[in-house]
């Protein structure tokens, strides 16, 4: 199969739009602050960025609560501001993509506004889940839920307007962030012009929110008992009868139908939609949403939540590696908005552990990490990963090589994870620090454009301006140069080889990648491990192109620990 589509192979940037850059001084990052640092982007090599959710919303769940899909927040800027970056990232050949967030929008939108306003059996509530609620056994007929349904944040799924209202609504995240009914003619119409208006502003994709909770059983039955010791955040995603619905799929073939009929009528454009779930272990999930009716492509997390580990690694790429029979091709990623970050998760002391899911920021964290190790794993994690076939998608600072924040005050903390679950659950608050741009800390170390903005909206530690990109781009072996080399060596060595790879064996400790006349093969022990020539497939005399820690490549055949290498075999 040979690359017929820009994101076959891209390399896609995601910047979450509050924490980038800040160019008025309100310490939240902003559209012409992502615009006057685009250079940085242009240095890395970067394809495509992906924008996190930038339409105007309260911000309960920054951003994933959408108040109008027609818009731009205004402390991000408007749509000028859009267009504005839209044209300066085109013109240095970068593209943009967006997140659309179908399985809900904000309590503030203004047809949730009206649906509250409205009667039971309206046009107004039809357009989400108002269902009757149940006896409660007090003497209200309406005062229990409609269902059993937990919310994917904590609580029930259900909220009782007030206690006048006999009915209830399905907001499967928050109570702010209401369920869509996928069903109704006018969501599925406000979807279909949400696509043609960003399309035609120049968007050349979307990554999809939140796919698994899209269609629900029409008859909304309780969800059965969860097996148990299911974590408490986890219970709504073992829930039949919301998660991973045949009635989904009939959503994603709609949007499909609409991006083709606009290529159609636009033949210039390819345009993509990515679908985000947590489909981990389950390839055949994967296949039946990723084909030419649903999906382009969707995110492989397998990566993501694996420890350091050969089973589980080979395991993860394996699994991925299969959705090319579905004829899609992968999309990797080690780091996102909602996880903690791979240097840190690498570096916890439980990462070598095959049972442990790395994931995440979820979880308490209860256990030691060393950063440095950390570091060297996820240098020898993306180095793998960028050999591969497939678009990789990156995740603003990690080029930095950025851990997670895990000091961060308790009152500080802006996550509903944080807050629904009263602080037992971290949240994601520590990946979404503001970017460090420069030692200074007076201007929120370069996060914002003049010395006297407000504080960041979220603090910045202590040490932050030792990370910052002025700073490591000043030192020879900073994970920044690491990322710049890697992406013009994947486009120069790895992407030649088209789209097919396989997992090798290599044996203990190593996890191998061919592809074409390229191996990539990574030591996921602590000590050095030469190639065995029972196993070297022709590489043990092969010579070395890229590595992960070039400094230690002494001896041939042998890699470091925590390392990986690539071979250019004949
Ligand atoms: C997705 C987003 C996450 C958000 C959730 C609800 O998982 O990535 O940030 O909180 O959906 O929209």
């Amino acid at each position: 199969m040979s690359s017929e589509h820009w994101w076959q192979n891209a390399v896609v940037y995601q910047v979450y739009v509050r924490s980038f850059a800040d160019s008025d001084g309100d310490g939240v990052g902003d559209l012409a602050g992502i615009r006057s640092r685009l250079d940085h982007l242009v240095e890395l090599g970067i394809d495509a960025v992906w924008l996190n959710p930038c339409y105007p919303s309260p911000q309960f769940d920054h951003g994933y609560d959408v108040a109008d899909y027609f818009g731009i927040h205004a402390e991000y800027g408007d749509l000028a501001a859009f267009d504005e970056l839209l044209a300066a990232a085109r013109d240095r050949g970068i593209k943009i993509m967006m997140d659309l967030v179908p399985n809900h929008c904000s309590s503030q939108h203004r047809w949730f506004v009206d649906a509250l306003a409205a009667a039971p059996g309206s046009r107004e509530r039809a357009r989400f889940y108002f269902r009757d609620g149940r006896p409660d056994g007090a003497g209200d007929a309406h005062g229990a839920p409609p269902n059993n349904w937990s919310a994917a944040f904590g609580g029930s799924a259900w909220t009782r307007p007030s206690a006048d209202d006999s009915q209830w609504y399905l907001g499967t995240f928050t109570p702010h962030q209401p369920d869509f009914d996928h069903t109704n003619p006018d969501v599925q119409a406000m979807f279909a012009e949400v696509f043609e208006f960003w399309f035609d502003r120049g968007v050349e994709g979307f990554r999809v929110d939140a796919i698994s909770p899209v269609g629900k059983h029409p008859e909304l039955p309780d969800a059965p008992p969860v097996p148990e010791g299911t974590g408490m955040l986890q219970v709504t995603w073992e829930n039949p009868y919301t998660v991973f619905r045949p009635e989904g799929h009939d959503v994603w073939r709609q949007f499909r139908a609409t991006i083709d009929t606009y290529m159609d009528a636009h033949p210039d454009r390819d345009l993509t939609m990515v679908a985000e779930a947590y489909m981990n272990g389950r390839p055949d999930l994967m296949a039946a949403f990723v084909n030419d009716e649903q999906f382009h492509q969707a995110f492989a997390f397998d990566l993501l939540l694996s420890p350091w580990d050969k089973t589980e690694m080979e395991r993860a790429i394996g699994d991925t590696l299969d959705l090319m029979d579905a004829g899609s091709t992968p999309t990797w990623t080690l780091n996102n908005h909602d996880v903690q970050r791979v240097v840190t998760r690498l570096g916890r002391d439980n990462a070598t552990d095959p049972s442990t899911v790395t994931n995440n920021a979820l979880e308490s964290v209860a256990t030691s990490v060393d950063i440095a190790v950390g570091l060297r794993r996820a240098r020898a994690m993306i180095t793998l990963a960028m050999a591969m076939p497939g678009s990789i998608y990156l995740y603003m600072g990690e080029e930095l090589g950025l851990p997670e924040v895990l000091d961060m005050p308790d009152d500080r903390r802006q996550d509903p994870v944080f807050i629904t679950t009263n602080g037992e659950r971290l949240g994601r608050d520590g990946c979404r620090v503001p970017l460090p741009w420069t030692d200074d800390p007076s201007t929120n170390f370069g996060f914002s454009a003049s010395p006297d903005a407000s504080e960041p909206w979220l603090p910045q530690p202590e040490w932050w301006g030792e990370v910052a990109v002025d700073v490591v781009d000043q030192q020879d072996d900073a994970t920044l140069d690491l990322y710049r080399e890697l992406i013009a060596a994947r486009r120069e060595l790895a992407v030649p080889e088209g789209l097919g790879a396989m997992v090798l064996d290599l044996g203990d400790g190593l996890v191998a990648v061919r592809r074409g006349k390229l191996i990539a093969v990574t030591n996921v022990t602590a000590t050095p491990i030469a190639l065995d020539s029972d196993h070297d497939e022709g590489i043990a005399d092969a010579m070395p192109v890229f590595a992960s820690e070039p400094d230690e490549l002494h001896t041939p055949g042998v890699i470091p620990p925590d390392s990986t290498i690539w071979f250019s075999t004949p």
